[in-house]
């Protein structure tokens, strides 16, 4: 038995909870699971907004057939063509063969191109309605708020916008699926982060541009496709997560990660976590063998100062540390205060590398440490400087 959640007056969940998951776009760890949302309007027409990863078709399926009853879908609005809420498409169609698939005209390309449908598609245009009965449903494309195709759908009558991917965060839904109704929200904090650094992380200015074009609108309740629905007292946290992170406006506090094979990098690492701690400046260590790198980046997305450690290994950097520099690349990580430090045997170049990984990112350089070997006595001194530029930049 299903018993469906009631958001406001005919707007039901249907969404559902992976607990099975190991790996979000089979990279991400997820230990706390994952929830793909999907809503329900029931008005004189019904609308259907986002399906479901395909794992959960049948499930989904019967959680609105137990709403409906014999009533039929009208429309179903697709805001993400990523295949998390897209992939029940076709299981949808096969139900409801009369529908109408609501989406602009870069998701309907998409529809065809991923699912071979080639009709019943009903196009909208940014800022377009469709009246529904009781709901005025308003459509405004967000390129690359994830995606190139997303676009978020309002209700103007009961002021919920339905966000896709923006807003999101990792963590499935347990016993409730409003903010309020839940427990408790602590796991959902941490797991935005994790999600906006390893999902939407380079994609910055386009949730800017999307906050500008949200900007006139009166919005009671966020409706995203994962995690908890988000109402009056938790929006002004939310939206600011959000607007931080896509700033890439760091908070304050330090991330150093190392990798290390033989201990020497890493007692640099432990003295600069110290040296950083005693300037009353918030430090998170990773040691990057043992941190996942999602979990790395999350902290890095968070946190304004990166402080990076790595050996010389085959005249280049540690792999490890070389990898999580390529993600750092990839997402496009802005307005780090950035310091280096890394040991060698016979002819060091991690340090160098790092350095000019640094300058490729635009990120202030306000120091590098290189030891040959163990560290020495000068050097220790050298990393509790390079510790106090940190931390009076930071502060
Ligand atoms: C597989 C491997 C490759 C290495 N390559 C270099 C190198 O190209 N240049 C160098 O100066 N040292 C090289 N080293 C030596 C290490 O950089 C050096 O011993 C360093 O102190 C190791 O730091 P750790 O104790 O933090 O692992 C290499 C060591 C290993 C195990
Ligand atoms: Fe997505
Ligand atoms: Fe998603």
């Amino acid at each position: 038995m299903y018993n469906p959640y009631q958001i406001v007056n005919n707007i039901y969940y249907v969404g559902v909870n992976d607990r099975h998951k190991m790996f979000f776009e089979n990279m991400i760890p997820l230990p706390n699971g994952v929830s793909y949302n999907s809503y329900l309007i029931v008005d004189e027409k019904v609308v259907l907004i986002d399906t479901v990863d395909t794992a959960f078709c049948e499930q989904f399926l019967r959680q609105i057939k137990e709403i409906l009853g014999n009533r039929v879908v009208d429309y179903v609005v697709v805001d993400h063509m990523e295949p998390d809420h897209s992939a029940s498409l076709l299981a949808l169609i096969r139900e409801y063969p009369e529908i109408q698939i609501v989406g602009n005209v870069k998701t309907i390309s998409m529809i065809t191109g991923f699912y071979d449908i080639c009709k019943g598609f009903y196009e909208v245009g940014d800022g377009d309605t469709l009246s529904i009965g009781q709901h005025q449903l308003q459509f405004y494309l967000t390129p690359m708020v994830h995606w190139p195709e997303v676009m978020m759908t309002y209700d103007v009558t009961d002021k919920i916008l339905f966000s896709a991917d923006a807003f999101g965060c990792f963590g499935t839904l347990d016993g409730a699926v409003v903010d309020a109704k839940l427990q408790s929200l602590d796991k959902y904090w941490h797991e935005m982060y994790r999600y906006y650094a390893n999902i939407v992380g380079k994609y910055g200015s386009a949730v800017q541009q999307a906050f500008k074009k949200l900007a006139t609108l009166s919005i009671e309740t966020i409706a995203s496709t994962h995690g908890p629905i988000w109402t009056s007292n938790r929006l002004p946290q939310v939206m600011s997560v959000y607007d931080k992170l896509s700033r890439y406006e760091g908070e304050k506090g330090v991330v150093v990660v190392y990798g290390s094979m033989y201990g020497h990098t890493e007692e640099m690492a432990e003295t600069v976590a110290r040296g950083i701690v005693e300037n009353g400046i918030p430090v998170v260590l990773h040691d990057v063998s043992k941190s996942h790198s999602a979990d790395i980046l999350a902290d890095i997305f968070k946190y304004k100062g990166l402080i990076i450690g790595s050996p010389t290994y085959c005249n280049g950097l540690y792999p490890e540390i070389a990898s999580l520099i390529n993600k750092l690349e990839v997402r496009g990580v802005k307005n780090r205060i950035f310091g280096a430090f890394g040991s060698f045997t016979w002819a060091g170049t991690s340090v160098k590398n790092l350095n000019l990984f640094a300058e490729k990112m635009g990120w202030e350089l306000i120091g590098t440490v290189e030891q040959k070997q163990s560290l020495s006595l000068e050097n220790s001194k050298s990393l509790l400087e390079l510790c106090n530029s940190m931390s009076l930049s930071i502060k």
